[in-house]
């Protein structure tokens, strides 16, 4: 890209986010040729009194994977290290930001290209309490230069608040000192591969259009599990909960994308609008409608009270209330310290009327979209059983992404979504009004299990989550498929 000096400063830069996800994404960028070393400068700012070396070194291991590394991805990375500064200061005083903008200026006089504009880019690793003192600090002491053009932007991630009430009351204090098309929210399911798909697949392709509605769809299920705890996080997850880590943000986002109507157009504004249309059409979740757990050994934590009823797994049902989805369940359903590591969106459609196979068959049509491990959809179909028997059997149309796209390698959800900041394109971000609307959904609930009202029932980790959470599925009409199991397939 041209367009003048690029500093990406990067906030709580010694910090767990910016050291695994952040400098990381970063490099993958650097390494692809989209950040150019004559534009691009990176600053990490935080407390600690480090010197430049001492945060590259604490950087360097987490670049290249020490397995598969070559020797050239090793000088790439130390070439990509030499454009890290590193300048120390508190978060609520002017004076490290008044050095850290005297950093930044020195660097873009001396690059070559800076003649046309400085743009710069604060990343917020950090926690959510100090956004508003920096944002005030950058506000105050490091936008861009005006008089030589360009712009200034945040990049902010979750926990934006705890409710909604106090996310609209850090979205007034940001918002009253950059305008919202400075500020991009990240939530970075939005820059995986098959939640980028959704989009070109429900809206490109003529065979979903008639059937993507309540008339044919019964049910459908956003799943999210992970095969362990809370390891070492307790004192953040015991605060949020399961709900807050991952349902409110990352499941709510893509049934956006599932259950919204189609924008008028690709421009970022018009497919939040879709978007927060389809929030504002959720209605209240109804407690008979939730069942929440607790693993087994969560309260070992020496961080977590010994009587924290905080839920480490979730299934709630959404119900949309328009046009297109009125009746049909919206599952969305989370858990820490399950029995794998997965996420789906699964679309279960209704029974075939009349059906002269039924009392062969497994079950009914299923398409199922895999956003990990080992993307891919697959569309579960009853067909004839291959040979000399007039016997139904349940199989599937299948596209796995690692046989279908062998030399395509997927990028990391915070490479795209980081390219996008720089780019200006807000479409993969989460706008303001998005935000109030997730958190008017599950306010109520969350005060709910704050007071003890909805309890959280205790699993075994390493287990599908209590039982009463498949309960609720049946009884919310989801069918349970026998005797089939997807295989991925192998090279
Ligand atoms: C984060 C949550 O937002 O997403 C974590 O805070 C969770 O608890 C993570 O582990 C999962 O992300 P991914 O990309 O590994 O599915």
């Amino acid at each position: 890209a041209t367009g003048g000096s690029l500093s990406i400063i990067v906030l709580g830069a010694s910090g767990d986010l910016a050291k695994k996800k952040t400098f990381p994404a970063l490099f993958n960028l650097y390494q692809q040729g989209f950040l150019n070393p004559d534009e691009v400068h990176i600053f990490g700012y935080a407390r600690s009194n480090l010197s430049d070396q001492e945060l590259r070194d604490k950087i360097r291991g987490y670049l290249v994977h020490v397995k598969n590394a070559s020797e050239k991805a090793e000088a790439l990375s130390s070439k990509f290290l030499q454009l890290i500064k590193y300048v120390s200061g508190p978060y609520d005083s002017e004076d490290g930001f008044k050095r850290l903008d005297k950093a930044i200026s020195e660097q873009e006089i001396s690059k070559k290209s800076s003649e046309g504009s400085s743009r710069r880019l604060f990343y917020l690793a950090l926690p959510p309490s100090v956004y508003p003192p920096v944002c005030k600090m950058i506000k105050t002491c490091c936008t861009n230069k005006s008089d030589v053009g360009g712009w200034t932007r945040i990049v902010v991630e979750k926990p934006f608040g705890k409710d909604l009430e106090s996310a609209e009351q850090l979205s007034s204090q940001i918002g009253g000192l950059f305008d919202e098309s400075q500020i991009y929210r990240i939530d970075h399911y939005l820059g995986k591969e098959l939640v980028q798909n959704m989009l070109v697949l429900r809206f490109a392709n003529r065979l979903f259009l008639p059937l993507w509605n309540r008339d044919n769809i019964a049910n459908v299920q956003i799943v999210f599990r992970e095969d362990f705890g809370i390891e070492g996080r307790g004192g953040y997850f015991d605060e949020y909960g399961i709900i807050r880590d991952i349902i409110q943000n990352h499941l709510l986002q893509v049934l956006c994308l599932v259950a919204m109507e189609k924008p008028i157009s690709l421009k970022p504004e018009h497919i939040r609008d879709e978007k927060v249309k389809v929030l504002q059409s959720v209605i209240p979740i109804k407690d008979e409608e939730v069942v929440l757990g607790q693993y087994e050994g969560y309260r070992d934590d020496p961080t977590v009270p010994n009587d924290s009823n905080t839920p480490t797994f979730a299934t709630t049902i959404l119900r949309i209330d328009n046009e297109r989805w009125e009746g049909v369940p919206f599952i969305l359903k989370a858990g820490k310290a399950m029995s794998s590591k997965k996420a789906d969106i699964r679309i279960q459609f209704k029974d075939v009327p009349g059906d002269i196979f039924k009392c062969q068959k497994q079950g009914r049509n299923e398409f199922v979209i895999r956003l990990q491990p080992s993307e891919a959809m697959y569309m579960k179909l009853t067909v004839k059983q291959p040979g000399l028997e007039m016997q139904t059997v349940q199989s599937e149309l299948d596209l796995s992404y690692k046989q279908r796209y062998q030399d395509v390698s997927i990028p990391e959800a915070y490479e795209r979504l980081i390219l996008d900041t720089i780019k200006g394109d807000q479409q993969h971000f989460v706008r303001r009004d998005e935000l109030k609307a997730a958190w008017e959904i599950f306010t109520p609930l969350l005060h709910r299990i704050e007071k003890g009202e909805v309890k959280s029932i205790p699993y075994k980790a390493g287990s599908r989550g209590p039982t009463e959470a498949d309960q609720l599925l049946e009884k919310a009409g989801y069918l349970q498929t026998h005797g089939y199991m997807w295989i991925p397939p192998t090279l």
